[in-house]
């Protein structure tokens, strides 16, 4: 009993320092890639908050994979006219960490 309670703590200890560091680890790359001009957690900005665009896909890797290109390349039509011009600094990598954050919120 005592096993699996504190494997449960371990595991859950380890989900909470895994976020943590994604969670630094995006806000680091939004900061330095310019994406603040254009969005913010909770608010709407030129573009969708980051909640408003967890809130609008369903969270598998359908959609990670598509937000990632989108993040990339750019685009329009998702939540307005107004397109996102391609943030071409980013990384596919880095891109990943920024939605798998977004799908946190
Ligand atoms: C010049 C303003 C601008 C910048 C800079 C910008 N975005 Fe956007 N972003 C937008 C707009 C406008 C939309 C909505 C596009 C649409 O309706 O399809 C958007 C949409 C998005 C979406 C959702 C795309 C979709 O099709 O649902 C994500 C994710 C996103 N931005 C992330 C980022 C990240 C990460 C960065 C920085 C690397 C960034 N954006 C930089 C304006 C911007």
């Amino acid at each position: 009993m005592k096993a699996i309670y504190a494997s449960t703590l371990l595991s859950l200890t380890m989900t909470l320092a895994v976020s943590a560091f994604a969670d630094e680890k995006a806000q680091e790359i939004i900061s330095g890639r310019g994406c603040v001009a254009c969005h913010a957690t909770d608010s709407q900005r030129v573009g969708p908050s980051y909640k408003a665009i967890s809130e609008h896909y369903d969270h598998n890797e359908e959609t990670v994979a598509f937000l990632v290109d989108r993040i990339r390349r750019g685009g329009a039509g998702s939540f307005g006219k107004v397109p996102m011009p391609p943030n071409g600094k980013v990384s596919e990598e880095e891109a990943r960490v920024i939605v798998e954050w977004i799908f946190t919120l």
